[in-house]
């Protein structure tokens, strides 16, 4: 019975997926939430045991992360001597979400081995309720107060037993575990120090009540990753709305580099069914890799910034770090406490380590004539003390304008130290044809004095990781050399050179 239903499922997953191989991949993702979540939620019933939940307490060892050798019984005290738990050192609990398989994913040794790598003397728990986990979606997701309860009655006795402060407590609780970790701090007598909620779960807790989700009150400081936001029939697997004191949402909580759905797709077309987990886990789980990121590349932990919505972060408009406007992602994240969400943007690599170096380009075009709205090609390449970074695409998020100042968001994968020079390259694409996106088309520079002309005067830029601002004016302002790039150094006196010398003039086919 159970496995025919089992069976039609997967099968029901798997021809979609198929099917769905050749589309968009934007649209291909948006079919398998659909595909993954509504099916079941009609095809599974209740399981009998659904108010059962079996919670068990695993204290890992650096030596060996991913075996459980040593479990920790609440109220048998001969237990914590007996896994060596030292109630002097930091304690983590490690709650996991729902599962398909009923076992533990790769993922779990990975995050207790790089939490044993920065705190050596640690005690990493892994809390298993696995068994509660295995089931129905919204079954697992009903108990996951049943089981916080349970974790939270393990924090009571351990704090009664050890005098441990609830200070040196971290919860780490992923997609339905970080609402697990939610419902173990409001439960436990006293409040524990932090939670960091990594991807927590979207279906059954977005928009409910603080009491039903992981929320600010259940924890001294509650810190989340989000990166799996993205919504289709109303569900989202990541919870898309704020839950925590900071809510950092890398690549803007969805569409993280790396994961390509359709090469997972792909594969779940030669491996069959068993890769559809990969399809839809590489975004969902990137939140628990940017913490082990944060925690085994410390130096390099990405930074965040505070900013009112993601597009103007993707403008380049939010690289400010005044008032902890920026802070770290992951591990070594400031606890900073606002009466409201604070929501914070980043970039990342595909890999790690994931971080990136920001940086906010403000350019102004000015012209003489108004010439209609312009969708250019903007090319930038950047060179440092330690390096450079050729030939980076500018996005537009909009179309340029005449006498506006435009301010665009630019990262780099090195970090190429300070600022000392800058190419620019403006190519005009075609706006007629319909493949014209990509075409370049009569682009020319000149120092010609032309009505139509389009010129650039000067570059700002901000550095985000370094707070570095520097303003870069035109390298040599008298040539009236046809060069398809443009050369800037750091101005000389960059507020009172005078702007029509040193203006550098792109010759445009006024349309
Ligand atoms: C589930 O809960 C109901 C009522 O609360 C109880 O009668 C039943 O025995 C429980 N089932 C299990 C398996 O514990
Ligand atoms: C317990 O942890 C503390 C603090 O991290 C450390 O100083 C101490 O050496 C540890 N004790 C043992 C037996 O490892
Ligand atoms: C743009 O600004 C410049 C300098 O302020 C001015 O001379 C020019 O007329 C303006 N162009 C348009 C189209 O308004
Ligand atoms: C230039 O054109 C825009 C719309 O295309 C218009 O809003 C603006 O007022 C114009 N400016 C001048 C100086 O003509
Ligand atoms: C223009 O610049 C390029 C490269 O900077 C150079 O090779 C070329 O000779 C120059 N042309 C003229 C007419 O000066």
């Amino acid at each position: 019975m159970k496995a025919w239903r089992f069976g039609f499922l997967c099968l029901v997953m798997l021809n979609a997926a198929v099917r769905y191989v050749t589309s968009l991949e934007r649209d291909l993702t948006d079919s398998i939430f659909g595909i993954l979540l509504d099916p079941v939620k009609d095809l599974f019933e209740q399981k009998h045991d659904a108010n059962e939940t079996v919670v068990r307490f695993s204290l890992r060892r650096p030596s060996h992360p991913e075996d459980d050798l040593c479990y920790i019984f609440p109220g048998q005290t001969d237990s914590l001597a007996a896994c060596a738990f030292n109630s002097t050192a930091k304690t983590f609990l490690i709650i996991h979400g729902w599962t398909l398989s009923g076992m533990f994913e790769s993922w779990v040794a990975k995050l207790v081995s790089a939490l044993y790598e920065r705190e050596l003397l640690a005690n990493v728990i892994v809390v298993d309720w696995l068994r509660t986990a295995q089931n129905h979606y919204v079954v697992a997701a009903q108990n996951t107060k049943a089981v916080g309860q349970e974790v939270a009655c393990f924090i009571d006795w351990i704090e009664e037993t050890t005098n441990i402060p609830l200070d040196n407590l971290h919860l780490i609780g992923y997609s339905l575990g970080a609402h697990v970790a939610g419902f173990a701090g409001s439960h436990a007598t006293n409040k524990v120090g932090r939670i960091t909620g990594l991807d927590p779960a979207g279906p059954d807790f977005e928009g409910k009540h603080a009491h039903w989700r992981l929320s600010p009150d259940d924890a001294g400081f509650v810190d989340v990753l989000h990166t799996f936001t993205r919504g289709s029939l109303g569900l989202s697997i990541g919870i898309q709305q704020p839950v925590g004191h900071v809510d950092i949402y890398p690549n803007g909580g969805s569409f993280q580099p790396g994961c390509n759905l359709r090469g997972a797709l792909e594969k779940i077309a030669d491996f069959g069914i068993f890769a559809i987990s990969d399809a839809v886990k590489c975004e969902h789980e990137r939140s628990i890799h940017l913490f082990i990121d944060s925690m085994l590349n410390e130096q390099e932990a990405p930074k965040a910034y505070r900013c009112s919505s993601s597009d103007r972060f993707d403008r380049g408009m939010c690289l400010g770090c005044r008032k902890s406007r920026c802070n770290t992602v992951g591990y070594d994240i400031s606890k900073v406490r606002k009466a409201r969400n604070v929501q914070m943007y980043t970039k990342t690599r595909a890999s790690m380590p994931f971080r990136v170096y920001h940086y906010q380009l403000k350019i102004h075009f000015s012209s003489k004539v108004n010439r209609s709205e312009m969708e250019p090609s903007l090319t930038v390449s950047l060179f440092g003390t330690k390096g450079e970074a050729d030939n980076v695409q500018l996005k537009l998020k909009e179309k340029i304008a005449t006498n506006r100042t435009h301010s665009f968001l630019l990262v780099t994968e090195k970090n190429i130290g300070e600022l000392l020079m800058l190419k620019f390259k403006w190519e005009e694409s075609n706006g007629w044809s319909a493949s014209s996106m990509f075409k370049m088309v009569s682009s020319w520079w000149s120092g010609d004095t032309d009505g139509a002309n389009m010129e650039v005067h000067k570059i700002r830029i901000r550095a985000g990781e370094t707070q570095q601002k520097v303003v870069f004016c035109i390298k040599d302002p008298d040539s009236s050399n046809l060069t398809r790039e443009l050369t800037f150094v750091k101005c000389k006196d960059a507020w009172r050179t005078n702007t029509k010398r040193t203006s550098k003039r792109i010759t445009l086919e006024a349309h």
